[in-house]
């Protein structure tokens, strides 16, 4: 289901020798979080038959849209808790801003997607960084008690960039630390819909009642049905009546909410009649990490088996022990293009986007083999 996209304007294809440089292998192209697949075709009629007969200011209700979506996925949310917003990090900047004041630690577990923790800082709040360790318990994410200290916790749920889902365990324990210090626990859920088979994704919004309260999940049906062209909307599930308030009023306020068309977009997209085609996508995502599994399992290379998104987490530092950019300097050698590990606060490591061709993958693959033998 996966195809190339050279010649389409696509970030990842058409501007990687803008980013990269000039290559003398084949490329591959592994770096920008899209999927190269087309989006559910109903959500391209959607729009075009939007366009044909609307215009200028809209009402339209994503509410039952997005009710029905998260009930699939046993997940609960209630119509009056949503709050639309045009995109995730201005979502998060809105929480930040309002929920906490300047000169404020909060606390993310690196290494993490970089905008967060952009935004963190472009709102003069302090980030205190707080490394991922999601196989123990809650005590190993909170050295030197860092996390009784901040004003927010913001975790990403599935990680980006390692590919891991975040255990109910952790996920309570953070809900009940939130709960004591009275602090939101602020959950970017955009890839929970990329979870591989046999594997349970444990979302805030499972929460048990009593700590629902403490519990903001971000939302977006961008990543899952590949709509960053359009994009679709973007929403917040706040359960605290209180912060809801706040939040509507400064979303509504600013004109931060989603545009018509990605209303739209996002409606179609969650149709049940999607659910098919997410299963068929996450299917051959699944088959392509299973392939970079096996192939580098003689080397150190992937130490983080992803169980769920569409990255691979690569450690390259034995290959490249002096290297400042490895991604380029992995471009260079190999023509494989992936994010550097830096922008995710981890330099000597690459995140490759796997959601391609399977060639594209085995070419990667064989082109790592071969780095690797050659230590
Ligand atoms: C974890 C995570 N959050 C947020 C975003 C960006 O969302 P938006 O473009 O809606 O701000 C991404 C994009 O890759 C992401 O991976």
């Amino acid at each position: 289901m996966f195809t190339q996209r050279w010649g389409s304007d696509a970030l990842k294809y058409d501007a990687i020798t803008d980013r990269y440089g000039e290559c003398e292998h084949a490329i591959l192209p592994m770096w920008v979080a899209d999927m190269d697949v087309p989006p559910p075709v109903n959500v391209s009629q959607a729009v075009t038959e939007f366009f044909d007969a609307h215009y200028g200011y809209q009402i339209h209700n994503m509410g039952p849209a997005i009710v029905n979506w998260h009930q699939r996925r046993h997940q609960r949310v209630y119509e009056k808790e949503i709050v639309s917003c045009h995109s995730v990090i201005g979502a998060v900047k809105v929480l930040i801003e309002s929920l906490t004041q300047k000169g404020d630690g909060i606390a993310l577990f690196s290494p993490v997607y970089g905008p967060l923790v952009d935004v963190v800082r472009a709102c003069e709040r302090e980030p205190v960084l707080i490394p991922l360790n999601l196989a123990r318990d809650i005590q190993s994410l909170n050295p030197d008690g860092a996390l009784d200290h901040v004003a927010m916790i913001i975790v990403c749920n599935p990680q980006n960039p390692t590919g891991q889902l975040w255990p109910a365990a952790i996920i309570n324990a953070l809900a009940n630390m939130c709960d004591r210090l009275q602090i939101p626990l602020v959950c970017d859920e955009v890839h929970s819909a990329f979870v591989y088979p046999q594997e349970q994704f444990y979302s805030a919004l499972q929460l048990p009642v009593a700590l629902r309260h403490t519990a903001i999940v971000v939302q977006s049906a961008t990543k899952a049905y590949n709509l960053a062209h359009i994009p679709a909307a973007s929403y917040m599930v706040i359960p605290n009546t209180q912060w809801h308030h706040l939040i509507g009023h400064t979303v509504a306020q600013c004109h931060l909410y989603a545009a018509p068309v990605s209303e739209i977009s996002l409606v179609a997209a969650y149709s049940p009649t999607n659910d098919r085609w997410l299963e068929d996508v996450n299917r051959c995502i699944h088959d392509n990490r299973k392939l970079m599994e096996q192939g580098l399992s003689h080397t150190s290379l992937m130490p983080y088996i992803n169980n769920a998104t569409f990255f691979c987490w690569l450690d390259l530092h034995l290959v490249y022990p002096q290297e400042r950019d490895v991604a380029k300097r992995l471009f260079s050698d190999t023509g494989i293009a992936g994010n550097d590990g830096a922008s995710f606060g981890c330099p000597g490591w690459v995140r490759l986007n796997i959601a391609t061709q399977q060639q594209t993958v085995d070419g990667a693959l064989q082109r790592l083999q071969r780095l690797w033998k050659r230590l």
